[in-house]
């Protein structure tokens, strides 16, 4: 995997603590990062409930932080109509940790630890969909030039980071989920009800609720120009190269090569489509 590197030599990594040992289908590839989940902050007897509110949601510590969220979100989150789409590019990049002209928010649009969340230019976000940078040390959301977000598309971290290149087209209903990185590649169309699951669960002890179980994460890459069909699954570990087709509904276990055409579950090459620039 191309991205192995990255996880790979320290145990604080960019951020990620990193287990040096996974049992997990992707073991070979990379070192994993360790998962928290977000009950054991939620329920955490010994923090108050403003303070667990700022670590969820607002991301930022201190009063000016929270009452600033909660004059933007409740402004402008839920408004409909022109008035909702002027207040939401008015109000949203004062949260924001940068974006760029032309950004359209839809109605709804939530947005968690939005400092750590980035927008280029002439950028869609439809209705309903959440952007959760979540995470105590990582970079978060990147969303390059001209990406559209399709409406109820969720882009959740959990301490990772998701990099979405110019252009970048997701449908509807679409989860990409990250608790190392996800990235996707310039150009990427990904149709609707896919699902990027950059993460995953140690199942190994019978024994054991698989939900006591540790969580790993080795992240996912789409290469520049991919199409991914739609309800495809991308398992966590797995590359997909540049200019690649997945097709309708594939569970995509394995890294695809450059330019493949890659369907079924699991996901098998069945095609090229030759060279690519
Ligand atoms: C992957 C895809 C592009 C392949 O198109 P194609 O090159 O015309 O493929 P073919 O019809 O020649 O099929 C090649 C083989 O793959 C199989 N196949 C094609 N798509 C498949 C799929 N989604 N799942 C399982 N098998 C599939 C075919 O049955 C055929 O198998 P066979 O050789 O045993 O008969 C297309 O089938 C697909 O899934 N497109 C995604 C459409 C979509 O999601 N659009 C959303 C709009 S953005």
């Amino acid at each position: 995997m191309a991205s192995a590197g990255r996880w790979s030599g320290t145990d604080t990594k960019d951020g990620f603590e990193v287990s040096d040992e996974t049992t997990t289908r992707n073991a070979a590839k990379a070192p994993a990062a360790t998962i928290a989940r977000a009950q054991d902050q939620l329920f955490d007897a010994a923090t108050g409930s403003r303070r667990k509110y700022a670590a969820l949601v607002v991301g930022r510590p201190g009063l000016f932080a929270l009452l600033a969220y909660e004059f933007v979100i409740t402004l402008a989150q839920p408004r409909a109509g022109a008035l909702g789409l002027a207040l939401r590019k008015m109000l949203y990049p004062l949260l924001l940790g940068a974006c760029g002209r032309n950004v359209v928010f839809g109605q709804n649009v939530a947005l968690r630890h939005p400092h750590k969340i980035r927008i280029g230019n002439n950028v869609v976000i439809d209705d309903n969909c959440l952007l959760d940078a979540k995470g105590e040390t990582n970079r978060g959301i990147r969303l390059g030039d001209g990406v559209f977000i399709g409406r109820n598309t969720i882009l959740s971290c959990k301490n990772g980071d998701i990099d979405l290149g110019d252009g970048a087209n997701v449908g509807f209903n679409c989860e990409l989920f990250s608790a190392s990185r996800v990235t996707v590649g310039r150009s990427v169309l990904m149709a609707a009800y896919t699902y990027v699951i950059g993460g995953d669960h140690d199942f190994s002890d019978p024994a054991k609720a698989v939900i006591e179980q540790r969580r790993v994460s080795s992240g996912v890459t789409i290469g520049d120009g991919a199409w991914i069909g739609a309800g495809a699954k991308i398992l966590d570990g797995v590359t997909i190269g540049p200019h690649a087709v997945i097709g309708a509904a594939a569970v995509v276990r394995e890294d695809v090569p450059a330019a493949a055409i890659a369907v079924g579950i699991p996901a098998r090459v069945v095609a090229s489509r030759g060279e690519h620039a």
